[in-house]
């Protein structure tokens, strides 16, 4: 044997005893521990829904940060859910009326804000296609225009980094990423996005006075509109106001956007004539970051969809809400300037700008 020989020789066995070595240090071996990462009901809202088998951990957060962050999920590397999900517009699109995926594909559809989301009870998406929000996570990696990936795909490229082994292990308990532990880190980093310290819920918790307007819009919001009688009112909160705090009830109804659909809505998923030309009842919370509205983008300003509101309901729209206008019978309520201008200080109110800087959901590998 000669000397080169021998060296290889040696210096395999070195890397093998590194190895054993280092095998040894897996944290497999270890006793994992997770740290419960408290969550606070904010006053006078409604419980938590119950998650199943998801308790939020500082860990699991942490890793869910890190995902929704991440590029690795798109098959191209080019896209996270955070590119569709800017925290700067309460997690929604910038301005664009359907989102744009991976090769610059664009979707059909506007993104949908994401807060609050531990309060919704009837379904994801706007027609409602994920009945719990972990089933929702792994859609948007395999839809074809948004990351066009595929899971397993994703969790071999996870897989692949040492980084997320750790993360996966602080956990889980497990260094290998599945398509369970990834969503499930993914909806505790979700369910962190608590919106409660806009003016309005600020005004509530007696921390400020809010103005005239502001109380008046609210209270215009809240109220029928019944000519018979000679009310006005705005007659929102028949669809975003009975659960207060929310400013949705999380339903699928017809608001009277089209004589002749082009999306189905709600009808793609039960398949049932009434909810064709249904879709998810959107907050109207952080409307001053989340525009375009409505499930295509249509509208760019709050003033456009009240305009649509007060002028431009479509009253022969499929299956329209009895509730739109009273439907047929208000016909259309013809906002006067005044009343816009209250509604709008109301819709403000509801602005959360705590929610859109909170360093605690940005960008983890940037901040
Ligand atoms: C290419 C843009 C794009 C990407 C990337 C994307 N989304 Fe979305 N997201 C959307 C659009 C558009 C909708 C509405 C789709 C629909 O209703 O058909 C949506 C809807 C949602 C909803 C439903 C919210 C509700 O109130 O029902 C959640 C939650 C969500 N996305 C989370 C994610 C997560 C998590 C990721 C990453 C794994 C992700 N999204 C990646 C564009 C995107
Ligand atoms: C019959 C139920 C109903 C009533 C009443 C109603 N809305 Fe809506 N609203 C909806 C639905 C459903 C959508 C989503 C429609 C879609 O995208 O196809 C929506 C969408 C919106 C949006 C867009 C939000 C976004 O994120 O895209 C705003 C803003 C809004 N409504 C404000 C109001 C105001 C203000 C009033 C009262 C003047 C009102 N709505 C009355 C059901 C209703």
């Amino acid at each position: 044997m000669n000397r080169p020989k021998l060296c290889i020789l040696a210096t395999m066995g070195l890397l093998f005893s590194t190895y054993f070595v280092a095998c040894k240090k897996d944290p497999v071996f270890q006793n994992y521990q997770t740290t419960p990462y408290e969550l606070e009901v904010p006053k006078f809202f409604l419980p938590f829904l119950p998650v199943q088998e998801n308790e939020l951990t500082q860990e699991g957060v942490a890793l869910g940060r890190f995902l929704f962050y991440d590029p690795i999920l798109s098959e191209d590397g080019s896209q996270s859910c955070a590119s569709c999900h800017n925290q700067q517009f309460a997690f929604t699109d910038n301005e664009l009326a359907t989102s744009v995926g991976i090769k610059g594909i664009a979707g059909n559809r506007n993104s949908m804000p994401l807060f609050n989301l531990n309060w919704h009870d009837k379904g994801f998406f706007w027609d409602g296609r994920s009945p719990t929000l972990r089933d929702q996570i792994l859609e948007p990696i395999e839809d074809p225009i948004e990351m066009a990936s595929t899971v397993t795909g994703a969790l071999e490229r996870i897989n692949g980094k040492p980084f997320y082994r750790d993360l996966f292990y602080k956990a889980f308990g497990s260094r290998t990423a599945t398509s369970d532990n990834l969503a499930k880190a993914i909806e505790q980093f979700m369910l962190t996005f608590v919106s409660s310290n806009s003016r309005f819920d600020k005004g509530r918790r007696g921390e400020l006075a809010l103005t005239q307007d502001e109380l008046d819009g609210l209270t215009f919001t809240q109220a029928e509109n019944d000519p018979s009688v000679g009310a006005r009112g705005g007659d929102c909160f028949h669809c975003h106001g009975t659960s207060g705090e929310l400013f949705s009830d999380n339903d699928y109804k017809n608001n009277g956007l089209d004589e002749t659909l082009t999306d189905l809505g709600r009808f793609s998923v039960t398949g049932l004539e009434k909810d064709k030309g249904k879709f998810k009842t959107p907050s109207l919370r952080n409307l001053s970051f989340t525009a375009p509205f409505m499930h295509d983008g249509r509208f760019k300003t709050i003033e456009e969809v009240l305009d649509h509101y007060g002028e431009h309901v479509v009253q022969t729209s499929p299956n329209i809400d009895p509730n739109m206008n009273k439907a047929r019978s208000v016909g259309q309520i013809k906002f006067t300037p005044e009343e816009k201008r209250i509604m709008l200080a109301f819709l403000k109110s509801l602005d959360d700008y705590e929610l859109i800087s909170n360093p605690a959901f940005s960008d983890p590998f940037t901040n």
